[in-house]
Parts: structure tokens; C-alpha cells; sequence
């Protein structure tokens, strides 16, 4: 059982009634190098006006020598935590959404679980290329909910920047690097996540792609149905474009029904980030203000399954979310896959009282304890080894 706060001591011991999901805490990290649309302009043939002409972006961030999906992942969690106030070792499940995982395996999340000391949580990656944080909050959701675990650290998080071939101007001015991660816990109080919708067409897995070692063409070095690179992504952008204005409005729609409300009573829809231009035409096609749309794709590019957490982080520092307030996420993506969910925001947060001074030294501890841990662990089974070798 997760030991919430006094603030949230409505979190169960032994549930009576339903159980609802509830974000408790939420951070994002980024890279420390930003790169303009002036900057690419200097290695492929674009120009700073076409590009932000046709997809509103301007910059994006690209992670450097030392920053990985996983450390960046790792940074975003350690602040959703904070906000949470909860310890690592409270944690019961960590999803990672990611399409640039470290590793087909260990997961990118069991690499998060051990920095973070987080060892009582299960770990894994989810690929849903940019619905992956969506379908990963509703895998936890329903877990909390089915009783099967209490407490889960939802991050999206993506090195974009791996998987571009930085020759291609159709796709390397899209992308960029970051990661965002919600805390989940169970609550008796109503509301939270209230519906999800998850779909998927694979017959337009051609339309966006990155071929990995398990392609079938992978022995050829060149695979995927449009004759990609191995681990380049390849897209056709128009198609796609198309696709996601079409999913975008009805999964939201969906997703409303389900949850009991009408879109009208969306008060902020916060989609994936991928062009300025999708995120207009969702809004005409809804009948919803434009400005009822949190928008940053400006600022970082389309993050991929980061985007949502991200701008879900932005809307909260810009007050855009208030106790009560339903919140539609929307991802839409490779697969091609797409997802809605409704939130009805709000639980008492700690961060709102500044969380408490004493758990936050505990998780400096942890945190430090952590290397300590992987280093002793990783050390006794070496000597093991070497004990096994010498013997006669
Ligand atoms: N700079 C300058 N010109 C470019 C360019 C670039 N970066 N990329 C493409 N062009 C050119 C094309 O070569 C084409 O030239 P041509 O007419 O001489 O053949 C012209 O611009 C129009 O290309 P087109 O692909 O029709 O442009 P578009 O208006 O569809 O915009 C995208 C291209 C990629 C911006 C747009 O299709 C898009 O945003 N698609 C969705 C992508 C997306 O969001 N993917 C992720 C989903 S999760």
C-alpha cells in the first residue's frame, strides 16, 4: 500500500467502495541543447518559414552525450515524485512509453526502477509510438482500479533525435527529445482517469516506421515495407496528416461518451504535439476554441510518446488546470494507433503544501542508496562468478 500523505488520506487501506485513479504528481526533463529550425536549415535544404509555415514548430530539444531515454525518464520521475510526495519504494508498477527505448531489453523502466531504488515496483516499456503514454496511463489506471496495485509512475519518454536520419527534410525538422511522468495512486474520491479509448489500424504500419532487429528484411540491412533503414524512421507525412485529423475528434468523442460528458465540457484538451496544423483542424472538426487546445509543439517539437505528459506539465505550471476540471489526452501515431482519455482532475496534491521536508530527504537517500545497491549487487555477483571459476 502506498503511504500518501495526510492530504490524501483518503487513499485506501482496504477499499469499501470503488476505486478511482487519480494524477498525484507529474515532472518533465529535458535536454540541455535546443536546436532551431535556423540550425537544420544550415544541413538540410528548409527554411525556418516552411517549416514553422506548416507545422508551427520553431526549436526542439536534442539530448547530448550522457542524456538517454532513460536518464531523461529518470529526471521527469524523480520531480513527479516530489510533486507526489511519496517515496520510491512505494511505488507498485513503472511503464515506460517509449519508441527509442536504451534496449529491446532491459526495459528503459526497470532501468528507472533501479536508479530510483523504486524495488518493490514492476517495470516495463510500452510501444505505442505517440499514444504510448496514453494506453500506459490507462494500463495503470486500470490496474489501480482493479485493486491490483495502488500506486504507478507513468512516463513517456523519447531520444527522437536516435532514430532521425538527419538527411531526410520530411521528417528531421518534426522531431525532437524529453520526457514527462505522472504519478498515479488510487483514491476513494471520485473521478480521475474516467474513460479510455484505445484503437489501432495496423494496415497503415507502412505509413510510419522504424524497422528494428526483428524486421523481416533486417538480414538485407535494409527493411520495413518502404524499404527503410534499420532503427530510421520513415514517414508519409501527408497520409498521416490525414489519418490524425480524421481519429482525433472521434476518439475524443468516444471517449466522452464513456465518461458521461459532452465534449462541451471539455475544459482543456491536451493532445500529442505534432503539428500545429492537426491540433487547428481537431478543433474546427470538435467545435472546440482553439485555445481549449494546450499547445507547446513550438518549443519542442513532436516528443513523441513525451508530448502529452510534457504539455500536461506546462498546462498545470500555467494554471490551466483547476480541481474538477475534465481533461482530454489524445495521442495519435505509428501503429497506426490512437487513444483518448477523460480525466476529472483532482485530489488535494502535497506539492500544493509543499510536500514534506523529511520525505524528501528520504528520497535523497534512496536515491544515493540506489547506486550503492545496483554497485554491491552487480560486484557480489562477479565474485560468485569468480569463486565458481577458480574452483577445482
Ligand atoms: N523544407 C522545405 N520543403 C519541404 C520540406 C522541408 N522540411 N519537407 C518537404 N518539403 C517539400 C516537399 O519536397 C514538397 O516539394 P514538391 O512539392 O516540390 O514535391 C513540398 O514541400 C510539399 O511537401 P508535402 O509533404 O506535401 O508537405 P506538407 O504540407 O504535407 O507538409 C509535413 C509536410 C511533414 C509537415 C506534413 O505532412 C505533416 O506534418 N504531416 C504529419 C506528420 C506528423 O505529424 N507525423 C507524426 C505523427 S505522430
Amino acid at each position: 500500500m502506498a503511504t500518501l500523505n495526510a492530504t490524501q488520506n483518503q487513499a485506501l487501506d482496504a477499499p469499501a467502495g470503488p476505486v478511482f485513479a487519480h494524477v498525484v504528481g507529474w515532472g518533465m526533463a529535458l535536454p540541455d541543447k535546443v536546436m532551431t529550425n535556423e540550425e537544420i536549415s544550415a544541413f538540410v535544404e528548409t527554411s525556418d518559414e516552411w517549416i514553422y509555415a506548416r507545422t508551427g514548430i520553431k526549436e526542439r530539444y536534442i539530448a547530448g552525450e550522457g542524456e538517454s531515454t532513460a536518464t531523461l525518464a529518470y529526471k521527469a520521475a524523480q520531480q513527479a515524485l516530489e510533486v507526489a510526495d511519496i517515496l520510491p519504494i512505494d511505488l507498485d508498477l513503472i511503464v515506460v512509453a517509449t519508441s527509442t527505448p536504451e534496449n529491446i531489453f532491459p526495459s528503459s523502466a526497470s532501468l528507472v526502477q533501479d536508479w530510483l531504488n523504486a524495488h518493490h515496483a514492476g517495470a516495463f516499456d510500452l510501444s505505442a509510438a505517440c499514444s504510448g503514454f496514453v494506453y500506459a496511463m490507462n494500463m495503470a489506471a486500470d490496474s489501480i482500479r482493479a485493486g491490483s496495485i495502488q500506486t504507478a509512475l507513468v512516463i513517456g519518454s523519447e531520444t527522437m533525435s536516435r532514430i532521425l536520419d538527419w538527411q531526410d527534410r520530411s521528417t528531421c525538422i518534426l522531431f525532437g527529445d524529453g520526457a514527462g511522468a505522472v504519478v498515479l495512486a488510487a483514491s476513494e474520491i471520485e473521478g480521475g482517469v474516467k474513460s479510455s479509448v484505445l484503437r489501432s489500424d495496423g494496415a497503415g504500419s507502412d505509413l510510419l516506421a522504424i524497422p528494428s532487429v526483428g524486421s523481416i528484411d533486417a538480414a538485407e540491412s535494409r527493411a520495413g515495407a518502404n524499404g527503410a533503414k534499420l532503427y530510421k524512421m520513415t514517414m508519409a507525412g501527408g497520409e498521416v496528416f490525414r489519418f490524425a485529423t480524421r481519429v482525433v475528434n472521434d476518439s475524443i468523442e468516444q471517449a466522452s461518451k464513456m465518461a458521461g460528458i459532452g465534449v462541451e465540457d471539455i475544459d482543456l484538451v491536451i493532445p500529442h504535439q505534432a503539428n500545429l496544423r492537426i491540433l487547428q483542424a481537431a478543433a474546427r472538426k470538435l467545435g472546440i476554441d482553439i485555445n481549449k487546445f494546450m499547445s507547446n509543439v513550438e518549443y519542442y517539437g513532436n516528443t513523441s510518446a513525451a508530448s502529452i505528459p510534457i504539455a500536461l506539465c506546462e498546462a498545470i505550471e500555467q494554471k490551466r488546470i483547476q480541481d474538477k476540471d475534465h481533461i482530454a489526452l489524445v495521442g495519435f501515431g505509428g501503429g497506426l494507433a490512437w487513444a483518448s482519455m477523460i480525466i476529472q482532475w483532482g485530489i488535494p496534491k502535497p506539492s500544493e503544501q509543499h510536500g514534506s521536508v523529511f520525505n524528501r530527504q528520504r528520497r535523497k537517500v534512496q536515491y544515493r542508496m540506489a547506486r550503492w545497491r545496483s554497485r554491491s549487487r552487480r560486484l557480489r555477483r562477479r565474485v560468485k562468478r569468480g569463486i565458481k571459476d577458480f574452483r577445482p
